[in-house]
């Protein structure tokens, strides 16, 4: 697969995303030990998908991926607030993310705790700070009240509240997909609809984005899932069957094996002909559809 824009606009834009999450954790005046904390699972590597998501999601309508730099920080702060409190010991219970021991085995749970509120506090000075030349205050309005409704009750949290619910059950495809929506999708579909927001999206564009975005937040989980059970732990860094342990509902355990990777086929499919029915520069977007398929890790 030819995925050479990809790589090097990879390369470009987790460097500096990644330059800026530093800058932003150490400046404010706090006890060391909460930026220790915070600078240890936002540097200990990641994918980043959702900053490239928005930093893609600008380059299609033409404009400069740098306008998203703070809402893309904003965003990676969010999802990394949400590895440290799923990995706790009353959530997930897992030892391991990003490579390293999680947060809580080296700062203990209540840093850990603190850690993630932190994150989650400091996202939303972030957006307020992007600059009125790169987002009109209505825009950023927006995308403040956006971000907290995916990050919140309507989102990730209430994904993770029924994904914690229905351990030990055998939930409906439906109850399934509710779950992946919210506890992962609804991020993933912030990721675009930030990028869009700051482009000056109309509201067709937004529709068709949101439909792109969601199916390629569930394709996103649903590979989650399979890598929970055919993943290998060093490359995936956190631990390998924690949902079997966890007794949790996945798209393999409801679906087997090859339902799951069908669904995830599916989702990709549906995602590319949002993507196609837009008048935009897709080919960024389309890469990362393709590497949401067949990630390895
Ligand atoms: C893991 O997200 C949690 C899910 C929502 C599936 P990622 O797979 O994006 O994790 P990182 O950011 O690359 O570590
Ligand atoms: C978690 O889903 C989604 C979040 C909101 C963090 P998982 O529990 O499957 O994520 P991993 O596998 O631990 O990364
Ligand atoms: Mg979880
Ligand atoms: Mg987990
Ligand atoms: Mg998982």
């Amino acid at each position: 697969m030819e995925t050479k824009f990809l790589d090097s606009f990879t390369k470009e834009y987790k460097q500096l995303l990644e330059a800026e999450l530093r800058k932003l954790v150490d400046k404010p005046d706090a006890p060391p030990i909460i930026k220790e904390a915070m600078h240890y699972s936002l540097e200990a590597g990641g994918k980043r998908i959702r900053p490239l998501l928005l930093f893609a999601t600008l380059n299609a309508f033409g404009q400069d991926p740098k306008k998203g730099l703070l809402a893309a920080c904003a965003i990676e702060m969010i999802h990394t607030y949400s590895l440290i409190h799923d990995d706790l010991p009353c959530m997930d219970d897992d030892d391991l993310r990003r490579g390293k021991p999680t947060n809580h085995k080296v700062f203990g749970e209540a840093v850990a705790v603190l850690a993630g509120d932190a994150l989650l506090t400091y996202s939303f000075e972030v957006v307020g700070r992007i600059p009125n030349g790169f987002a009109s205050p209505d825009t950023k309005v927006k995308l403040v009240i956006e971000m907290a409704k995916a990050a919140g009750v309507e989102g990730m949290v209430g994904g993770q509240v029924a994904d914690m619910n229905g351990e030990g059950k055998t939930l409906t495809l439906e109850g399934l997909e509710y779950i992946h929506i919210h506890k992962t999708g609804k991020i993933l579909i912030y990721s675009v609809l930030a990028g869009a927001l700051l482009s000056g999206a109309n509201e067709v564009e937004m529709q068709n984005l949101s439909s792109f975005a969601h199916h390629l937040g569930l394709a996103f989980q649903i590979r989650d899932d399979i890598l929970d059970l055919e993943g290998n732990e060093e490359v995936i860094g956190k631990p390998v069957g924690s949902d079997t342990i966890n007794q949790k509902n996945t798209y393999p355990t409801l679906l087997t094996m090859a339902g799951a990777k069908n669904a995830l086929q599916n989702h990709i499919q549906e995602a590319k002909r949002y993507l196609q029915q837009s008048n935009l520069n897709i080919g960024l977007l389309t890469e990362i559809t393709d590497l949401v398929a067949s990630r390895d890790h």
